[in-house]
């Protein structure tokens, strides 16, 4: 088989948006006579972080200081698990998660300790109960809540997180929101929750919902007790200008952001009852840009080779309880479409190579 050209690739398997920014992030880039590259990005002279920063706090009606800007929220979680974690120390994650979280806490040699995300009939969900009696028992100095989580697309809703931070408000709990926004009618209160507690990190990105995976840039909503983490981001000489300025101009495009995530629900929905049709398949309800689905485990090595074959990359999983899954990224209606179409006829050829199998 000739390689493919890696511009032929579809890639549904890293959540990144495929729909892109909007407009306006690109006439930034198109409009860019910056005679200011030369100068540091950090806003010195009103004693604030950064435009973006600044903006932010704006938006969400905050003090500017509450607000950190990373290169991406993988910075931001990752200085914060080594600003407060020492060797020996305990970070709860949970069992089914981003990879990153039991990486970033091996480097510092702290000890990660699962808490369980089930998995229903049709949804996996945390089971609250068992968690808190494991916080209970292993007093966690860290706490990381994903939700929506990746990879199983199942969040926590307003009543289940409060109650949650409640029992857990004396750890540092860094609540990532990454996949948040795809929900267009979910409504959060992230200034409130930090505002009540004073350990919570809220963590949220550009690279997601905004489409803008490439500029590196994601934010946090800081409580009071946090200063530690707060003035390592300080410390920065600004982040990036151009990136600020993109970033800034997708604020501003709010009509276009919930357009392309209506038509990506609408498309999850597709993908959904499409794909529960067949037998032995269960896609599991999601809040994020992507589903999980289980298949039947004699299919996965050669539906991973069919698919691959014709230049369709999705996430097979590996995890030792996860090794039935797939997990697919929502794309643009016509890659939506094209996988469907794919699967449907690989599993036309299977059923009808097992019938005549079985004559
Ligand atoms: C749950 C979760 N959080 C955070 C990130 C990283 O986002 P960013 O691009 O902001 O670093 C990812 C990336 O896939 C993710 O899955």
């Amino acid at each position: 088989m000739v390689a493919a050209n890696e511009k032929d690739l579809i890639f549904l398997d890293r959540n990144e948006n495929q729909y892109g920014p909007s407009p306006e992030c690109f006439k930034v880039l198109q409009n860019s006579n910056d005679d200011t590259l030369n100068i540091y990005s950090r806003d010195f002279s009103r004693g604030i972080k950064s435009l973006l920063s600044a903006r932010l706090a704006y938006d969400y009606g905050t003090e500017e200081k509450k607000i950190l800007l990373g290169y991406g929220s993988e910075d931001i979680l990752k200085q914060v698990v080594q600003c407060y974690i020492n060797k020996g120390e305990k970070i709860m994650i949970p069992s089914f998660s981003w990879w990153y979280y039991k990486k970033i806490a091996e480097d510092v040699e702290g000890i990660s300790i699962e808490y369980p995300i089930v998995e229903g009939e049709h949804t996996f969900y945390y089971d609250i109960e068992g968690t808190i009696k494991i916080y209970n028992e292993q007093k966690p100095k860290l706490v990381i809540i994903s939700s929506p989580n990746n990879p199983t697309g199942n969040r926590l809703e307003t009543n289940q997180l409060n109650f949650v931070l409640e029992k857990m408000k004396d750890s540092i709990v860094v609540l990532d929101e990454a996949y948040l926004f795809f929900d267009v009618t979910f409504k959060t209160d992230p200034v409130g929750l930090v505002n009540r507690y004073p350990n919570l990190i809220i963590l949220r990105t550009f690279s997601k919902y905004y489409a803008l995976a490439g500029i590196r840039t994601g934010f946090a909503f800081l409580g009071d007790n946090l200063d530690r983490i707060s003035l390592l981001g300080t410390r920065y000489l600004g982040f990036n200008r151009l990136s600020e300025k993109i970033a800034i101009a997708a604020l501003n495009s709010p009509e276009y952001y919930n357009s392309i995530s209506l038509k990506m629900a609408e498309d999850m929905n597709m993908l959904y009852n499409e794909l529960n049709q067949w037998p032995g398949f269960t896609a599991y309800k999601s809040f994020a840009n992507f589903i999980m689905v289980k298949i039947p485990p004699e299919i996965k090595d050669s539906l991973k080779e069919y698919l691959t074959e014709r230049n369709m990359i999705i996430k097979f999983m590996n995890e030792e309880e996860l090794n039935r899954h797939l997990r697919i990224t929502i794309g643009t209606h016509p890659q939506n479409c094209f996988l469907l179409k794919l699967i449907k006829t690989f599993m036309c050829k299977e059923m009808n190579h097992e019938l005549v199998q079985g004559i």
